[in-house]
């Protein structure tokens, strides 16, 4: 099964939308193999977001992850990764569609609400930058013989 990285980001924890995050991404049928809450070290968002490291809002970014707790899950599931994108919606929440986590929340793309990795590479390289293998729980789901044929 795939496996990607999901962040609800500090603005959603202060907004109280952690629950609400959860809840979609269990409706889904996508399940949790990790979940942590923690103050993002700017190293480690450095890191996370060294992509972006030359890009004009990279400092005002890294401000926003570290600037309080977020929770930090490894989401596992068939396709989880382009479906965490499609539940996320939109990068920037103006073209987000209603019914998207983004499209529901959130304003502007600074605040907006939730990370997904972009590709199955990107999940691998993340879960490892803010998971250890043993913090991932391997378990099969009773719910998984009706979500897969
Ligand atoms: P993310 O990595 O957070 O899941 O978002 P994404 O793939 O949809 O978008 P990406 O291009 O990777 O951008 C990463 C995050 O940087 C912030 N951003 N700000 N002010 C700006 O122009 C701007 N552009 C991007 C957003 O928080 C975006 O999610
Ligand atoms: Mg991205």
């Amino acid at each position: 099964m795939e496996r990607t990285y999901v962040m609800i980001k500090p603005d959603a924890v202060q907004r109280g939308l952690i629950g609400n995050v959860i809840n979609r991404i269990e409706n889904k049928g996508l399940k949790i193999s990790a979940l942590r809450m923690n103050v993002i070290s700017e190293e480690t968002a450095t890191e996370h977001y060294s992509e972006h490291k030359e890009r004009p809002f990279f400092p005002s970014l890294i401000s926003y992850i570290t600037s309080g707790p977020s929770v930090s899950m490894v989401i596992e599931g068939g396709d989880a990764v382009k479906i965490m994108r499609a539940i996320n919606g939109a990068t920037n929440p103006v073209e987000a569609a209603p019914g998207t986590i983004r499209g529901d929340f959130a304003i502007e793309t600074g605040r907006n609400i939730v990370h997904a990795s972009d590709s199955v590479e990107s999940a691998e390289r993340e879960i490892a930058i803010h998971f250890s293998e043993d913090e991932i729980a391997g378990y099969t789901k009773i719910d998984e013989t009706c979500l897969y044929e």
